[in-house]
């Protein structure tokens, strides 16, 4: 079997397989110690990584400069590499039911071309049992050989944040579970190497898959609580931020706060849970009904902007509103799965017309995936309100005054989704303002 030794000695070689958010910072760190491929099947991006840059910001130009990577999209590279890495997107459908097929065909196009004596390890979020209830017959059937006498497995789930500097790979514990004792040593080692906040090894590769699993399920339900309870005291004229303060000084209050849940974590992991708990005749009440309150909070705020429209006489047919940011949450260029989508959708049914500003996402993708037309800043000027959707660094710097200055009316109209600004400066400078 691969060891740790013949890994550092570099006489074997690695692979991760699957170059997003999480498997590039993967391939970058690995290559400090170890001889890295880095392989995905799509060749714009292995262009893009090979010409140094990557468009997830997640590594900068200089670290990628100074990583050691073999990028790669010809799958027969693998080969040549004894541990596989596989961080491979973990979608839903339109459905919301688990797309395994990514996964699936990772897992296929490893076991092609895996050589006995290796070790494959999967990093994307599944359920508890995806790993050896999905990928391992893939694997053994693409490669004729068998898990346990042939090849081994392992389970180590990412847990990084995009868009947080703190929070890199590096500094985050890394949990690790292997198919055996002697793999899950092998992985806490290798990991170790670039890990510093270190490792822990759990008894079993389910036990690792529901570790992840359910850190994301608890977040979204604590925003969810937040939701509600933003929902329920706006109907009271309370300013839930101030609220969220306020019990925040009690030792045990947990610091969530309102918003929308997007992205391919939060907003996704949960029905992997319940997809497998219904498969097994459980019927999850708390984790759907946390669900349904954050997948309807961007048709929620645009029901709200449109009051607010109408409060200050506005014509709701016919206005046209401003809306700052349309990634998935700030400081990030990634809009998959976001739900400002739902904002904009809902504006439009009401006729009003939607303008759309981004700093950071791609206006090609943003065309592509959410079918609007990014617009420079200046050209939003005169709008009858402007949604402050997802708080990036950019309008921080801006302040409230210059969104402020969008509106072609007064008083300027402001929804701040995430709360970045102050309501007592709004009210000082005579904006009509309102959160979540
Ligand atoms: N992005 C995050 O913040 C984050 C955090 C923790 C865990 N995760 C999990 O990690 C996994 C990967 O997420 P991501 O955000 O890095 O995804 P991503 O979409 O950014 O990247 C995935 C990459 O895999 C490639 N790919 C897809 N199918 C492939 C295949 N069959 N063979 C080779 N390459 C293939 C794609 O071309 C893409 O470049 C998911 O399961 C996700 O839930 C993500």
């Amino acid at each position: 079997m691969v060891t740790f030794e013949s890994l550092i000695k570099k006489k074997d070689r690695l692979a991760v397989v699957g170059l997003g958010y999480v498997g590039l910072p993967l391939a970058v760190a690995l290559s400090r110690h170890f001889d890295v491929v880095g392989y995905d099947l799509d060749a714009r991006r292995i262009a893009e990584l090979c010409s140094g840059r990557d468009q997830t910001l997640e590594v900068s130009e200089e670290e990628m400069a100074r990583a050691q990577v073999d990028y790669t999209h010809q799958a027969e590279t693998l080969a040549s590499c004894r541990l596989i890495i596989v961080a491979v997107p973990t979608p839903i459908d339109r459905h919301r039911i688990p797309d395994l097929n990514p996964l699936k065909g990772a897992s296929k196009t490893v076991g092609k071309h895996l050589s006995r004596g290796s070790c494959v390890v999967f990093e994307s979020t599944v359920y508890p049992g995806a790993t050896e209830e999905v990928c391992v017959p893939i694997l053994e059937k693409a490669s004729g050989l068998v898990m346990g006498r042939h090849f081994t497995v392992g389970y180590s789930p990412e847990r990084i944040n995009p868009g947080d500097r703190r929070h890199r790979l590096e500094a985050i514990v890394k949990i690790v579970s292997g198919s055996d004792a002697e793999t899950t040593r092998l992985l806490s080692r290798i990991y170790g190497q670039v890990v510093t906040a270190g490792i822990h090894p759990v008894s079993s590769i389910k036990v690792a898959e529901a570790a992840k699993v359910i850190e994301n399920t608890q977040r979204d339900l604590n925003i969810a609580l937040m939701n509600e309870l933003s929902m329920i005291f706006d109907r009271m004229h309370i300013d839930t931020r101030e609220v969220l303060e306020a019990a925040g000084t009690k030792w045990n209050f947990l610091p969530f706060t309102p918003g929308l849940v997007g992205g391919h974590c939060i907003g996704v992991d949960p029905y992997y849970l319940t997809f497998k708990a219904e498969s097994l005749g459980y019927h999850p009440e708390m984790i759907l009904a946390g669900r349904r309150i954050n997948d309807n909070m961007g048709k929620y705020i645009a029901e709200r902007t449109v009051k607010l429209l109408i409060e200050e006489g506005r014509q709701v047919r016919g206005s046209s509103v401003a809306v700052l940011g349309v990634t998935f949450k700030e400081n990030v260029p990634d809009i998959r799965n976001t739900r400002v989508g739902d904002i904009i959708r809902e504006l439009a049914d009401y006729g009003i017309r939607v303008r759309i500003h981004d700093p950071l996402a791609d206006p090609e993708e943003s065309k592509a995936y959410l079918g609007v037309k990014l617009e420079a800043l200046e050209a939003l000027s005169g709008v009858d309100g402007v949604i402050v959707a997802v708080i990036h660094d950019a309008y921080k710097e801006m302040g409230l005054e210059k969104i402020a200055g969008l509106c072609g009316n007064a008083p300027p109209l402001i929804v701040d989704v995430k709360g970045g600004f102050s309501p007592a400066e709004a009210r000082r400078k005579k904006i009509r303002y309102w959160r979540l």
